[in-house]
């Protein structure tokens, strides 16, 4: 752990004069959002896609597998997954675009020409004639971690973000599909090593000039989930670059050296722990994603996961789970990271996650069957949940996590350069605002809409843990109990098959 003062004298020397940078964050419209409970489940399965592609290559997943389980979805999805966006100016005079950050990956790209309307048509382009410091290269611009593609040519001009302006190399892709989203851009904030084209990220050339060797993040969460849809909210959190922000945390952030060196934000964790407790304590790899809207694990650590909250908690056949739960969600989970036997990595601490962001959707049996999801017959519970933490659906994945935006939200996260670090400490009471006693994102149809609107004062767990039926709670530390029985056909409205197991 970084000595107490240390940190203090690091904050005291942060002053703008050095460079220090703090911006906001704006959490987009997306149909995560959305009114339609069956339009929202189709982005959940989607996302779900999207992430195994974007991390095809480095785990060598089968991305044909991949590809075929989304033919069956026929809720189309509006909106790309992840909701974190800054604004950037590219060229001479400024061109502005709302651009997503994403830690998950390296490169910058823009749209440029769009050449099919519906694909990309809702994004404002970045025109190169318009810009007099703009330099094309002529190399080609190919990125393949995205649901769709996108081709172009890497091309050079002014990049600035908070007002630092930095000649940088980046994607303007001229051919995208399934961009269909207000926002323009997307900015990597891994390193160098994972760029696709080779190229130096923004924030690594802009750290050249700063004073502290880090930058830090804090996303928050949807104040309004009704209003979401239509009038995404300004306040969706904050970047800083050149410091950290210390009013956004408290007490003393713990730091982990990077366990992998293939270009993003990895460390060691020893996974998932339920009530405090960690369901396995094998070291296990770890990386932050803000470009991701659910958690990714093991297929075995996220069965044991569900099933020490509901033995009887089914798998859908696209990696995500149901189980029965009270209206607050009941599931009291934290991510350990660091790993107690190789302490040069970084103590171990448990970080907790509001069950708010755990749930991606709540409801009766009724309601699940609006969604386009049948549960199965022996699931007559009153109310279930499906969790953002989803399996990789790949048994060759054993050792990874995944871990998006559900749990960033829950801490400040630091990252630093010399030495590489990744970091992270708990929000501050005033920013780890939940909103609504009870969470339920099912929106529109009775007129109930969703998730409530004020803020309730921040309590350990968000919302009282109902432990009726004998099932929630979640002691047991149950371990997958091999091969059970196992039906079909669950999930309809045509988004996929699904396989359970019992
Ligand atoms: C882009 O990359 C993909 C995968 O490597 C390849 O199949 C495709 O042909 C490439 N497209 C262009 C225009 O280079
Ligand atoms: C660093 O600061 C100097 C002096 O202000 C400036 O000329 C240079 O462009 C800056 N470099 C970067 C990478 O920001
Ligand atoms: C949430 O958004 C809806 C739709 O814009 C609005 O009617 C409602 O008043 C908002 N609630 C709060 C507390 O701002
Ligand atoms: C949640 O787990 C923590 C341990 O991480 C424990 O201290 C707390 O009491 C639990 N909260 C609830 C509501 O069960
Ligand atoms: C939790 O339970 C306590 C005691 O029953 C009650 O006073 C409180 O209002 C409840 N809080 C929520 C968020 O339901």
């Amino acid at each position: 752990m970084l000595p107490a003062f240390l940190l203090l004298t690091a904050a005291a020397a942060a002053t703008p004069a050095d460079g220090i940078r703090t911006f906001a964050v704006r959490n987009a419209q997306s149909d995560a959002y959305s009114a339609d409970p069956a339009t929202r489940m189709a982005w959940f399965h989607e996302e779900g896609t999207r992430v195994r592609l974007k991390y095809a290559e480095r785990l060598g997943l089968n991305v044909d597998a991949i590809k075929a389980s989304r033919k069956r979805s026929t809720v189309q999805v509006q909106n790309w997954g992840s909701s974190y966006s800054v604004q950037v100016d590219i060229g001479t005079p400024p061109q502005t675009f709302d651009t997503f950050i994403d830690t998950g990956s390296s490169d910058l790209w823009v749209v440029g020409r769009c050449q099919d309307p519906r694909e990309c048509g809702m994004s404002k382009p970045f025109v190169p004639k318009d810009s007099s410091s703009f330099q094309g290269t002529g190399r080609i611009f190919n990125i393949t971690y995205l649901k769709g593609e996108t081709v172009g040519e890497w091309v050079e001009d002014v990049v600035s973000v908070g007002g630092v302006g930095i000649r940088t190399m980046f994607g303007l892709a001229d051919y995208l599909t399934e961009w269909s989203t207000e926002q323009s851009a997307l900015m990597g904030l891994g390193f160098q090593d994972a760029s696709t084209g080779g190229e130096m990220p923004w924030w690594q050339a802009a750290s050249a000039n700063w004073t502290e060797k880090r930058w830090g993040m804090y996303l928050a969460r949807t104040a309004n989930w009704t209003d979401a849809v239509s009038n995404p909210s300004p306040q969706g959190g904050e970047l800083t670059f050149g410091g950290i922000d210390r009013s956004k945390f408290y007490g003393d952030a713990s730091f982990y050296s990077l366990a992998s060196r293939r270009g993003l934000w990895t460390i060691p964790s020893q996974g998932i722990a339920l009530q405090g407790r960690i369901l396995d304590p094998t070291t296990v790899l770890a990386t932050t994603d803000s470009g991701t809207s659910i958690i990714m694990g093991p297929d075995a650590a996220v069965l044991a996961f569900y099933r020490a909250i509901d033995p009887r908690a089914v798998a859908f056949s696209d990696g995500s789970w149901a189980y029965e739960c009270g209206p607050g969600g009941n599931i009291n989970a934290s991510f350990a990271f660091g790993t107690p036997n190789e302490p040069g990595f970084g103590p171990p601490r448990l970080f907790e996650m509001w069950d708010g962001d755990l749930v991606f959707f709540s409801g009766t049996r009724a309601e699940f069957a609006t969604a386009g999801v049948r549960l199965p017959p022996f699931m007559m519970g009153e109310r279930y949940c499906i969790g953002n933490v989803m399996s990789w659906n790949d048994d060759t994945v054993s050792n990874y996590w995944l871990i998006g935006s559900p749990f960033l939200r829950n801490v400040y996260s630091i990252y630093e350069t010399t030495p590489i670090r990744h970091g992270f400490a708990p929000l501050s009471f005033e920013f780890n605002l939940k909103y609504g006693d009870t969470y339920n994102p099912i929106q529109g149809g009775d007129g109930a809409s969703g998730g409530g609107n004020s803020p309730h004062s921040p309590s350990a767990g968000g919302g009282n843990v109902t432990t009726d039926a004998g099932q929630g709670g979640g002691q047991a530390t149950t371990k997958p109990s091999g091969a059970g029985r196992s039906g079909v056909a669950m999930l309809v409205g045509g988004l996929a098959l699904a396989v359970w197991c019992l």
